[in-house]
């Protein structure tokens, strides 16, 4: 038996439908029924930065997102800024602290800009925490409503990797532009003649980076308290001993909706780019987005154009006979990909193409990944050898290696 999709306010919002979610973030059936943890799909993604006005700015005019809504001391939030900004079904909220006092300083001084809330959307915010707490979840936050003009929502919060919580949100009797305290903001800000309406239309994966020998811990964790899956995309020590070290595992939402892939550091020959990560956030924290695009080609060409810049793939990845053999047919000439640098991996499902950005902000940190999948249900296994010697030679450039 399976269940009916259901889209997100936000992605009904964007003009999504079930189909197009699909293809873009590789959606499966399954029966909610038996889920413990139901989710529907990701609410926001909440940032901590150091300026939320100038980031506000750049997510618009870099990565093409729009302006919606606001809080921040003329709205009668005291303590901090906070920009919500839309793409597609992707909903990012920027938070900078204006209070000296503010909590969000101590947060921002201990990682730099990064998420602090992987907020999940929830038909049922008080069965998902009674579950977590049944499973021994840090419950942040108690089920609680809050109400405007606009409505009521119900939220709360658990607490997961790090400084990093997942708040809950029923939005479902509420319509209002995003969160009570909130209100309708747009920008002044054009996009430039020719700019694509939007660059990405949804979030396909949030990955998490670990401490060392606890990437196990926390995929039981998200099994036991959010009654998440194994996918099977599996990196193990094949790729931790030769290549910078690390481990992955995959856990999804019922739907797949939510994907976590969870990498801890493994012993290499050198300093894992994880270990990186964890010593410049100052410990585990979300590492990257996987933002999914219907044209990644179109994408790369216009976040270039706006300087952002990639990693770096070297010509030997599309000229080895090997790869090239694995890359096998895709919807473009192969040298379309390698002008831009994206990469391409394969499966029995299919194909994805994918690129990795720099880090977003001035620690070598959280970055983008743009993904473009034809069926494929993975991450870019194949592609981590590729990946991992560009971030390598990235990371001897900051003596980090
Ligand atoms: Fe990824």
């Amino acid at each position: 038996m399976t269940i009916e999709h259901t889209l997100t306010s936000e992605e009904a919002l964007a003009g999504l439908d079930v189909d197009q979610l699909k293809q873009l973030v590789g959606l499966v059936e399954y029966d909610e029924k038996n889920d413990p943890f139901p989710v529907t799909g990701w609410d926001a993604v909440v940032w901590v930065v150091g300026n939320a006005a100038q980031a506000a700015h750049f997510f618009q005019s870099a990565y093409g997102m729009d302006l919606v809504a606001y809080s921040g001391p003329e709205t009668g939030n005291r303590d901090h800024a906070a920009y919500v900004l839309r793409s597609g079904g992707v909903r990012f909220v920027l938070k900078g602290a204006v209070a000296p006092d503010s909590a969000l300083v101590a947060h921002h001084s201990a990682h730099g800009d990064g998420i602090v809330d992987i907020a999940l959307e929830v038909p049922d915010v008080d069965r998902c925490i009674s579950h977590a707490r049944e499973q021994g979840a840090v419950v942040l936050e108690e089920p609680h409503d809050v109400t405007d003009e606009h409505g009521t929502v119900r939220t709360a919060a658990i607490a997961t990797y790090g400084d990093t919580r997942h708040t809950l949100v029923d939005r479902s009797r509420y319509d209002g532009p995003y969160l009570p305290g909130y209100v309708a903001r747009t920008s002044t800000y054009r996009k430039r003649d020719g700019a694509p309406k939007r660059i990405f239309q949804a979030l396909d994966h949030v990955v998490g980076n670990v401490e060392l020998g606890r990437m196990d811990e926390w995929v039981d964790f998200y099994h036991r308290v959010m009654g998440f899956t194994n996918m099977a995309e599996f990196i193990g020590d094949d790729i931790a001993t030769d290549y910078s070290a690390l481990m992955s595992k995959v856990v999804a939402s019922g739907n797949h909706r939510v994907k976590f892939p969870l990498n801890e550091p493994a012993m290499g020959k050198k300093k894992s780019q994880i270990d990186e990560y964890l010593e410049f956030y100052a410990g585990p924290g979300a590492q990257h987005l996987a933002l999914a695009t219907n044209d990644i080609l179109r994408a790369v060409d216009v976040l270039r154009a706006e300087g952002i810049e990639f990693l770096a793939t070297p010509d030997s990845y599309y000229t080895d006979p090997e790869l090239r053999a694995r890359i096998g047919e895709v919807r473009v000439p192969i040298e379309e990909l390698q002008a831009r640098g994206i990469l391409v991996d394969r499966d029995e499902d299919g194909y994805l193409l994918q690129i990795f950005t720099k880090p977003v902000g001035d620690r070598p940190t959280v970055f983008f990944e743009l993904i473009e999948r034809h069926g494929s249900l993975g991450f870019g296994k194949g592609n981590f050898k590729a990946l991992f010697e560009a971030i390598e030679r990235e990371q001897e450039r900051r003596g980090n290696f």
